[in-house]
C-alpha cells in the first residue's frame, strides 16, 4: 500500500486561515441573532441593528485577525453600522488579513415588525496583495437577477437558453421553465414588494409564473433559487448593491449565480458617484465572480426569524437555539449549523460593555 506523504504540522492559523477562523465568523453572526432577538417586535429597527452590531464587534475584539471592512452597510436612515473602512479583529500584528462583507441584520424592518425573513450575515475573504476581494458598488441600489447552479450550467452549456438583466421578463421566465424542466406557471419568482417593480411585478403574473412578493430582507431571496430544497426558481429586481455583495459570496460556495448591475436612484447620486472609478462600469452587468474574486469566500449567516434560508432563534424556557449556515467557496462545503444556548451560562462579549454579558 502506498504511505501517505508527510504533512508537516503547522499551526491552524499558520496553515489555512480561512479553515480556522471561519468558525468565529458564524460564532459572530450567532451572537449577533441572539443580541437581536430580544427586539423581534419592538418597532425599533436601530435599536436591533445596535445590538447586532455590538455583537460583532465585540466578537471580534477577541480575535486576532486584521479584518477590514469593504462592503459596510448601506448608510440608510442614519441606522447604526458597521461601515466601510471599520476594522475587526484586534488588529495585532501578524494576524490574518481579511476583506469582510456583512450586514448585522439583514432586515430590521422585518425584525421591528415581528416578521419573518431577517438574518445575521458577514463574509469574508483573505485580504489580496493589492485592492479588495470584493467590489464596493458606489450605487446605494442595484438591479439584479439569481438563479440556481442549474440554470447558471445550462446557459453556460446552451447559448440558446441564456439570459440577462436586459431580456424581457417573460422570456426569462420562459426559458428557466425549459431548464427546470416544469411549466411556466410553477416557475417561482421572488420580488421585493416595491412601486418600482411594478413593471416586473406585472410581467411576471401576465407570463403566469408562481410571484412571491416579499417585504424584505433580498439576501436570502437571492440564495434561495441556489437551495436545492427552496422552491424558488428566481430573484429579481432592484436592491441594496451591499446584499448583492454578500449574495454573490454564498453563490460562490453554492454554484448558483446573480446578475448585477448598478443603479442610479437620481441626479444627486449620480453627481456623489461620479468620481468613483467604479461608476465608469454603470452599463456592466457583474456576476458572482466578478462581486468576489479569489478562490477563497467565506459566508455566514444566522436566521433571527424565519426565511428560506434559516429558522429563526428558537427561545424555549432557559434555552435558546440559533440555526446558522457557514460555506466556503474553495471546497464547495456547507454546513448547517444548529447550537442550543444555555441562557444562564451563556455570555456575549460586547463592545459597549468591554466584558462578557448574559445574552
Ligand atoms: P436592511 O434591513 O439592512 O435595512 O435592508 C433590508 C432590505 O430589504 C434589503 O434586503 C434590500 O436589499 C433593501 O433593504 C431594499 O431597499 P429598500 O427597502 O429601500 O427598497
Amino acid at each position: 500500500m502506498a504511505k501517505s506523504p508527510v504533512v508537516p504540522r503547522l499551526s491552524l492559523t499558520e496553515s489555512d486561515p480561512e479553515r480556522s477562523l471561519e468558525f468565529e465568523f458564524v460564532r459572530a453572526t450567532e451572537n449577533a441573532a441572539l443580541n437581536a432577538v430580544h427586539w423581534i417586535g419592538r418597532g425599533d429597527k436601530e435599536g436591533a441593528d445596535a445590538a447586532a452590531c455590538d455583537a460583532i464587534n465585540g466578537t471580534f475584539d477577541r480575535i486576532d485577525m486584521r479584518g477590514e471592512v469593504v462592503i459596510g452597510e448601506g448608510i440608510k436612515d442614519d441606522a447604526p453600522g458597521i461601515f466601510l473602512g471599520d476594522m475587526l479583529g484586534t488588529g495585532k500584528p501578524g494576524s490574518p488579513k481579511f476583506n469582510i462583507a456583512l450586514d448585522p441584520i439583514d432586515g430590521t424592518t422585518n425584525i421591528s415588525k415581528g416578521m419573518p425573513n431577517s438574518i445575521s450575515v458577514m463574509a469574508g475573504v483573505l485580504a489580496p496583495e493589492k485592492g479588495a476581494a470584493m467590489l464596493n458598488i458606489p450605487t446605494f441600489y442595484s438591479e439584479k437577477l439569481a438563479y440556481g447552479p442549474t440554470v447558471a450550467e445550462a446557459m453556460r452549456k446552451d447559448r440558446r437558453l441564456r439570459f440577462d438583466l436586459d431580456t424581457p421578463v417573460e422570456e426569462i421566465v420562459r426559458r428557466t421553465a425549459k431548464i427546470r424542466g416544469k411549466n411556466v406557471r410553477e416557475v417561482v419568482v421572488v420580488v421585493l414588494d416595491r412601486p418600482r417593480h411594478e413593471k416586473i411585478i406585472r410581467s411576471v403574473r401576465k407570463v403566469g409564473a408562481a410571484l412571491r412578493l416579499i417585504a424584505d430582507g433580498d439576501v436570502t431571496a437571492a440564495i434561495a433559487p441556489s437551495l436545492p430544497d427552496s422552491g424558488v426558481d428566481l430573484y429579481m429586481g432592484i436592491g441594496g448593491s451591499p446584499e448583492g455583495v454578500l449574495t454573490a459570496a454564498a453563490l460562490r460556495a453554492l454554484g448558483g449565480d446573480q446578475q448585477l448591475r448598478m443603479w442610479v436612484r437620481d441626479d444627486e447620486e449620480r453627481a456623489r458617484i461620479a468620481k468613483d472609478p467604479a461608476a465608469k462600469q454603470l452599463k456592466k452587468i457583474f456576476h458572482a465572480a466578478d462581486l468576489v474574486t479569489g478562490k477563497g469566500a467565506i459566508f455566514c449567516a444566522t436566521g433571527i426569524t424565519s426565511s428560506w434560508l434559516l429558522p429563526g432563534v428558537k427561545v424555549v424556557g432557559r434555552h435558546a437555539t440559533t440555526y446558522s449556515i457557514l460555506m466556503r467557496a474553495r471546497s464547495r462545503t456547507i454546513r448547517y449549523i444548529q447550537a442550543v444556548h444555555d441562557l444562564d451560562n451563556k455570555t456575549i462579549y460586547l463592545r459597549s460593555r468591554d466584558r462578557e454579558t448574559l445574552v
